[in-house]
């Protein structure tokens, strides 16, 4: 049987480190005698601009019978980034139920850490961020725009579904990991959404009292994973939070080329779509200079996803092995000179 994925390279290095990132793919697949069938969707900035709309009005129809989707990044200093994002990104995230967010944050032997101290291995956290709701809810408006008396409203949204499905995913993450969970919370201030969503946590907790739970206030949290980054083991978090914090446990862990992201419907109902967390990074598209292997990792989630394990061993350990090798290619964010190709070539070496 035929794994068949979605693959909409989007805008900028997106297309970049995904074309480049299909070979290596290609080589774990075919050395583990599993078959896979790409399809690719040219949809993104470009279509904007010469038909008005970021994917066609029945984009999701067209995903919905794939087994996974593969997305590069989506951006274009023409277009407003809520447009790009809202037009595609969030169109997919919200519609398929992708609730959950999963992003590791790994220090891999062979980088260094802006954090003193740090050896391979010893940040290693897993952030479950809530994908369709909360602070990027679509709701809001502005009026008197222009006026003195204008205003903006900007609301939250929490749902049962959409927090427990986040909620529950996290300690089962931790339940198979070091049994450790980090509830980042704002219920200090923000007294609707945040005491629901810390309510939730609670209840959810019940059906896993193996699971050693913490509460920090998303201040907090962002001083002590600069602090502490050692201690965290699955951490859980608000759409915004969960955004921002992994950003910030892409740099303590080598930086957001190497950063991988999924996008998950636990029921298995709709497509689950798999991206690096970076985005079309414009400044430097077209170089042929992106990392590469924040795309590769996410082919790690999307195969482990699709129960392919052999395949995401392959490619993690291809990645691996060329982190800890100092003669290996390097891209320039990484300190290196080499080119996204070089590194993808030298990955797709080391698969046999
Ligand atoms: P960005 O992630 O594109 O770039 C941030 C910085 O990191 C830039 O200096 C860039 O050169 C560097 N960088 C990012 N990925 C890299 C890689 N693989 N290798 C080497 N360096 C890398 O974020 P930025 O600049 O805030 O956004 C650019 C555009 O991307 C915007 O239009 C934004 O809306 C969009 N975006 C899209 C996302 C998505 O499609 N999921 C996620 C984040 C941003
Ligand atoms: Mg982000």
């Amino acid at each position: 049987m035929s794994h068949e994925i979605a693959v909409i390279p989007g805008d900028g290095i997106g297309t970049e480190v995904l074309e480049h990132s299909l070979p290596v793919v290609e080589r774990a697949t075919d050395a583990a005698g599993v078959s896979i069938e790409t399809t690719t969707f040219g949809w993104g900035s470009r279509r904007y601009r010469s038909e008005g709309s970021m994917m066609p009005e029945d984009g999701l129809d067209r995903l919905e019978g794939y087994d996974a989707i593969f997305l590069g990044a989506v951006g274009h200093p023409d277009v407003p980034d809520h447009v790009t994002l809202g037009g595609l990104r969030l169109k997919i995230t919200k519609g398929f139920k992708q609730h959950v967010c999963e992003r590791p944050s790994f220090l891999f032997e062979g980088i260094t850490s802006p954090l003193r101290g740090y050896a391979d291995g010893e940040i290693d956290f897993v952030v479950y961020r809530q994908n369709t709701e909360g602070e990027y809810a679509d709701l809001g408006g502005r009026e008197y725009e222009g006026f003195d008396n204008e205003i903006a409203v900007q609301s939250s949204l929490f749902t049962r579904e959409g927090t427990e499905t986040v909620v529950r995913a996290a300690f089962e993450a931790a339940s198979e990991r070091e049994g450790k969970l980090t509830n980042v919370t704002k219920s200090n201030a923000q007294a609707h959404g945040m005491v629901f969503w810390d309510d939730i946590v609670s209840e959810v907790h019940e059906e896993y009292p193996g699971v050693e739970l913490e509460r920090l206030l998303v201040d907090a949290a962002s001083m002590d994973l600069v602090r502490r980054p050692e201690e965290f083991d699955v951490i859980v978090a608000s759409n915004l939070f969960g955004d921002i914090l992994t950003d910030l446990g892409a740099a303590v862990s080598g930086g957001i080329g190497l950063a991988p992201s999924s996008n998950v419907d636990p029921t298995r109902t709709y497509p689950s779509m798999f991206e690096p967390v970076h985005g079309s990074a414009f400044d430097i598209a077209g170089e042929g200079i992106a990392n590469p292997i924040g795309a590769v990792r996410s082919w790690v989630l999307l195969f482990e996803y699709l129960g392919e394990g052999t395949v995401a061993e392959m490619l993690h350990d291809a990645v691996k092995a060329q982190l800890a090798d100092p003669t290996a290619p390097r891209t320039p964010d990484l300190g290196g000179e080499s080119g996204t190709e070089a590194v993808t070539d030298d990955l797709r070496a080391r698969i046999e």
